[in-house]
């Protein structure tokens, strides 16, 4: 890599151009992973000390290893996420590496989504499409693609920070009943109906269940065995916050057993990777991690990941600072 007395910033995969305008307006040398993949390890190692700062994403692992190798000289690495769950955060304090991420901007996005996974979960929009598709549908029949309803069924929401608050807002107009869990009284959710139970109690009386809790060691697999053996009999799971919140095996069964009736995914515990159990299930909606994937959405998380490098690097505190 040659020496510049330019900034030096990385990107690991292509973000929306706005984000990759302003840091070339401001001079920044700007540098970015050729495939249209993520980098493997090595691959983020071999760049790791030539960086000022590195812009990544959900699928960049970024370890001590290779913080180790980029500190001192990045002084920032900023997530195009609101979770940093594959961001050694202790590692990047204690190597003096500023991490940032891009909360609120995707809120809404994420929302819309996951009331889509709902309904289609609920309502066989995959197996109904696929058999369209399929040239295979033989018309209007009364006792085809029977569904759940949601109109009037009780959603559970684990998690109940912005993106929870913002799936309340848009199933009350569903008529929905609200529970939420999570560690502290959130008075917003409550504003719009939500009770607060434990996690028991809401798998208990949830006819949906919705996951929307960040992914650290504590709530790694807090969907497990035992919740499932919580979950009314046919309840339908929505993901669409990280696969790690639930033992992907045990969904499997439950969905195999009946306890579960369907799930709505957007992601995986090892994405890309998907169970070819999932795959051959005809009641599971699978979603290539696409939460935040509208236009403005994605167009706005790059460039609040591009002002967090701009001030870092041009010396000042950042705008979305990850503790
Ligand atoms: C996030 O922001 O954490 C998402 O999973 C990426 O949209």
């Amino acid at each position: 890599m040659p020496p510049s007395s330019h900034p030096s910033v990385y990107i690991t995969r292509m973000i929306p151009e706005s984000g990759v305008a302003s840091l070339a307006r401001a001079g920044m040398a700007v540098r970015m992973f050729p495939l249209a993949r993520n980098p493997e390890p090595a691959d983020l190692l071999a760049e790791a000390s030539h960086h000022d700062g590195f812009i990544t994403q959900v699928g960049d692992r970024i370890d001590r290893p290779f913080l180790k190798r980029a500190a001192p000289r990045c002084k920032i690495v900023a997530n195009c996420a609101v979770g940093t769950d594959n961001i050694d955060l202790k590692a990047a304090a204690e190597l003096g590496v500023v991490v940032t991420n891009t909360p609120d901007v995707l809120t809404e996005a994420t929302a819309d989504l996951t009331l889509a996974l709902l309904l289609a979960a609920a309502r066989r929009l995959g197996e109904a499409e696929r058999v369209v598709r399929a040239g295979a549908w033989r018309g209007w029949g009364m006792l085809d693609f029977l569904g759940a309803d949601v109109h009037g069924r009780t959603l559970g929401i684990v998690g109940a920070g912005r993106i929870g608050t913002a799936v309340a807002r848009r199933a009350r107009g569903f008529d929905m009943a609200l529970l939420y869990c999570g560690r502290n009284r959130h008075a917003k959710i409550e504003q719009l109906g939500a009770r607060r139970v434990l996690l028991y109690e809401l798998l208990e009386n949830s006819d949906f269940v919705s996951l929307h809790a960040p992914l650290t060691p504590e709530t790694r697999h807090m969907i497990d065995a035992k919740a499932f053996s919580h979950f009314k009999a046919g309840a339908i799971l929505i993901n669409a916050s990280r696969g790690s919140l639930v033992d992907q095996v045990e969904m499997i069964e439950a969905l195999r057993n009946g306890r579960l009736a369907a799930a709505g995914l957007d992601v995986y515990e090892k994405e890309p990777a998907v169970p070819s159990e999932l795959l051959a299930m005809e009641n599971v909606v699978l979603l290539p991690h696409i939460g935040s994937a509208t236009v403005s959405a994605r167009d706005r998380m790059a460039e609040m990941a591009a002002a967090n490098i701009l001030a870092v690097l041009g010396g000042k505190g950042p705008v979305n600072p990850v503790s």
